[in-house]
């Protein structure tokens, strides 16, 4: 189109124009000549029309640069600003272990519903007296929760374990207070491990004024696991056969307790309750409200308390105010 504008409006005197039509060889710039007249003719097109786009295709053509150089301009802000953002998102969704905020809530939208032959007919617990392992293996898989009376009272885990105990254990092997062993708050203010061991004298026992607190966590660091199975060993009662993890939980503090909930654990739970009473609160799930029944009850320094606690919603807390309470807690199946 430059050309339309090189004849009508500066034939003779743009020499610029002249050299294009003498580049594109005369015979084709005739050609577009004709075209241009032919256009004219529609009156669909003007002279100012023309060299107006004639204008800004010289533009372009002049101004290549100009154009490259945005395009480069972006991919230098893409890698220099947007790379490094891409790489932190990136690290961040890495580093989390899942990416919804709660997969608890995940797993009680999907949870399979019981039939609830687990519960029905039972309104507590099955209390027994401490037994030998082939006594209590008609009971060992049994759905509804069982307290052995004095199971674990021969532990030296009940006269040795304190929080005093915990904290020097720990503060003395290296790295064993900062292992990212799972860690849980439950209604307390402490984040981590090394916020528990931190407190203060009066806090962690619960002096005058001071709020009370409750949390848990695995044992995971191996040698703090080694340290502390030399306080307890695998519970007498339970099958020969039956498969336990490599780590335990230890649940400390007053009062507080965790929430009612359901495990998601492939095991049954056993508990040794060390020190301090705890009240339990069991529910079925609420498919099985029409035929079953929520119950509580207590264990006692040197009980062993054993739950199916992926089918049996539960809570538990230490109901004597100012009571220390310390527990084992592991998996067997
Ligand atoms: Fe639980």
């Amino acid at each position: 189109m430059f050309l339309f504008w090189n004849r009508s409006s500066a034939r003779n005197t743009n020499s610029t124009a002249q050299r294009t039509r003498a580049a594109l060889g005369e015979d084709f710039a005739r050609k577009l000549d004709a075209l241009h007249d032919d256009a004219l003719r529609t009156g669909l097109v003007t002279t100012s029309d023309l060299q107006e786009a004639y204008r800004k295709s010289r533009e372009a053509d002049l101004n290549p640069n100009k154009i490259n150089l945005w395009y480069v301009l972006g991919i230098l802000t893409f890698i220099m600003v947007l790379t490094p953002l891409f790489y932190e998102v990136i690290t961040f969704l890495l580093g989390v272990r899942c990416f919804l905020p709660n997969n608890y809530i995940v797993s009680e939208a999907t949870r399979p519903i019981s039939d609830c032959g687990f519960c029905k007919d039972v309104s507590g617990p099955k209390i027994l007296q401490n037994l030998t392992r082939e006594k209590f293996a008609p009971y060992a898989y049994s759905s509804q929760p069982i307290i052995i009376k004095n199971a674990v009272a021969h532990w030296k885990a009940k006269t040795v374990l304190n929080f005093e105990y915990l904290k020097d254990l720990y503060e003395r092997i290296p790295g064993a207070v900062d292992e990212l062993c799972p860690f849980l708050q439950f209604r307390s203010d402490f984040k981590s491990l090394r916020d528990v061991f931190s407190m203060s004298k009066a806090r962690s026992n619960l002096s005058n004024g001071q709020a009370p607190w409750y949390v848990g966590w695995s044992n995971c660091h191996p040698i703090v696991l080694e340290e502390l199975r030399k306080l307890y060993p695998r519970p007498h009662f339970l099958p020969i056969d039956a498969e336990m993890p490599n780590t335990d939980y230890i649940f400390i503090g007053y009062e507080q307790g965790d929430f009612m909930h359901l495990d998601y654990i492939p095991r049954l739970v056993w508990q040794a309750q060390l020190q301090g009473n705890k009240s339990w609160i069991v529910a079925p799930t609420p498919e099985c409200d029409h035929v079953c029944q929520s119950f509580s009850f207590y264990v006692e320094p040197g009980d062993a308390v054993l739950v199916d606690t992926r089918i049996w919603y539960h809570g538990s807390s230490i109901p004597n105010k100012g009571q220390f309470g310390i527990t084992i807690q592991s998996e067997y199946g």
